[in-house]
């Protein structure tokens, strides 16, 4: 039954997360000597600091214009709508004020994030993308997360050069300009870091939708097929079976590729969302390999060789890998599967009330389209069928909405995605009987949010 055909029922109201709640001393501080209880405890008062602040804010606003809230209406009726606004009496800004546009300052705090004491510095790091902020599927450029190995860097494109050798019949070195003159292609991805929700394995570790599942966006990307490419330099298609793709950073990241992911759908792209790819992501050249963990989109990439075996790279050995039960380390397993969040009301957020509340979220397969995804309001006793919205894309993210009405009392929200070749996101109880808990990598267990009877919502791990 859709929301409209109900009795109204009022709307409820949310309160953001406290965005940054940890000071940069803090940060400084953890990543200068680890972290331990202590430190832990400061950010576990930060995050309560700023989440009572920002309640005290919301309740002085609420005082101040009674009416603004949900519909209401005070006898003397709203002044911000009775009252001419100053902005509406005066001449705005110029055109091209911002030559290149930039946010409201009221967005200010929408940032990508790092993650306090999980690296020792922020060159080999990761800043998190604020998915509880987003809305569709496409990340905005200046949002998309971020990960390095060796920092990043900015590199002019005249002096780019991309070669491509090994089981080829001509070693070829492209310019920008070359690659940017061949037959392009346009198609939106998404890309997940092996690690994501890494944290989360054992128990309930961060405690927002940003730290648990925030190395994860979303772009339409523009470039070559490879396989052009690859044709365009005679590779040896029947004895190559790999390529190994390599960065132009301090870190040289490289990366072994199945033949088949090659050939299928990768790209080597320059564009990312209509403009040019963002330093932070690879400017002026990055892989993409749809479907596959993000270590493998190398960035600033300089070279593709053909290959007949695997090269055991640094990050397909020691890192990259999963750790099984019995000790031994899985290599290669590179497709991200399929997997789902609901991003609101997630960690952090308030419910400001009973009401109605349009729960959201996104689900993702590198096998395919998802197919289905479903709703538990009640830690996973009952399910209900989440509304897809368009568009439905093969390995890209899907925006699921649901409607909610709470009735004020304690709730487990919980979304479980299904893709089109039918696999069913697990359980974290199902992961850990095949994974155990020790791992880092590709972890796609359900996440469940528990919404207290106060309206705060905290990460809660379910088995
Ligand atoms: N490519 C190079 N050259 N150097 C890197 O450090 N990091 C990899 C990959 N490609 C990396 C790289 C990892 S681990 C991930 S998850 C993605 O890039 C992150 O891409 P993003 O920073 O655009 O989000």
């Amino acid at each position: 039954m859709s929301i409209n055909q109900r009795r109204p029922v009022p709307a409820g109201r949310l309160r953001k997360a406290p965005e940054g709640f940890v000071s940069g001393d803090l940060i400084n501080d953890i990543n200068k000597h680890g972290m331990d209880e202590t430190r832990r405890g400061f950010l576990r008062k930060g995050f309560l600091a700023a989440s009572a602040a920002l309640a005290a804010g919301a309740a002085g606003r609420a005082a101040a214009a009674p009416a603004a809230g949900a519909g209401a209406q005070a006898p003397a009726g709203d002044p911000m709508i009775l009252q001419p606004r100053p902005w509406s009496t005066m001449l705005g800004h110029p055109v091209a004020f911002h030559p290149y546009g930039v946010p409201s300052k009221y967005e200010a705090n929408l940032q990508r994030r790092q993650s306090p004491g999980l690296t020792q510095t922020a060159q080999a790091s990761v800043a998190f993308a604020p998915l509880q902020g987003f809305f569709g599927i496409i990340t905005p450029n200046g949002l998309h997360f971020e990960r390095h190995h060796q920092g990043w860097v900015d590199i002019d494109p005249d002096q780019h050069r991309f070669m491509i050798n090994g089981m080829v019949k001509e070693s070829k070195v492209y310019t920008m300009d070359d690659l940017m003159r061949m037959p392009s292609v346009s198609r939106i991805h998404f890309i997940e870091c092996g690690a994501n929700t890494g944290m989360e394995w054992g128990n309930a570790a961060v405690p927002t939708v940003q730290y648990t599942h925030g190395m994860l966006s979303c772009c339409e990307y523009t470039g070559v097929p490879l396989k052009v490419l690859l044709d365009d330099c005679g590779a040896d298609l029947k004895n190559g079976k790999y390529i190994l793709a390599e960065g132009n950073d301090g870190s040289s990241t490289t990366r072994t590729i199945s033949m088949e992911a090659a050939l299928d759908d990768a790209i080597v792209a320059w564009g990312m969302n209509g403009e040019m790819l963002r330093p932070e992501n690879g400017y002026p050249l990055r892989l993409v390999v749809p479907g596959v963990q993000g270590v493998s989109w190398v960035k600033w990439l300089r070279r593709i060789e053909v290959g007949d075996q695997r090269w055991n790279a640094m990050n397909e050995t020691s890192a990259y890998v999963d750790l099984m039960p019995d000790g031994m380390l899985r290599q290669y397993t590179s497709i991200q599967e399929c997997k789902s969040v609901i991003t609101s009301p997630s960690g952090g957020q308030v419910l400001m009330g009973k009401g109605y509340y349009n729960v959201s979220g996104l689900a993702w397969s590198g096998r395919g389209k998802i197919k289905q995804v479903d709703v538990s309001f009640d830690g996973g006793r009952n399910w209900k069928t989440a509304r897809l919205e368009t568009p439905v894309l093969d390995k890209c993210l899907t925006r699921f909405n649901i409607d909610w009405v709470w009735d004020g009392s304690p709730a487990i929200l919980q979304s479980r995605a299904t893709d089109s070749t039918g696999f069913v996101q697990p359980r974290y109880g199902q992961l850990h009987a095949v994974r155990g808990t020790r791992s880092t990598y590709h972890n796609n267990a359900i996440q469940s949010w528990q919404v207290a009877d106060t309206g705060e919502v905290f990460n809660v791990h379910v088995e």
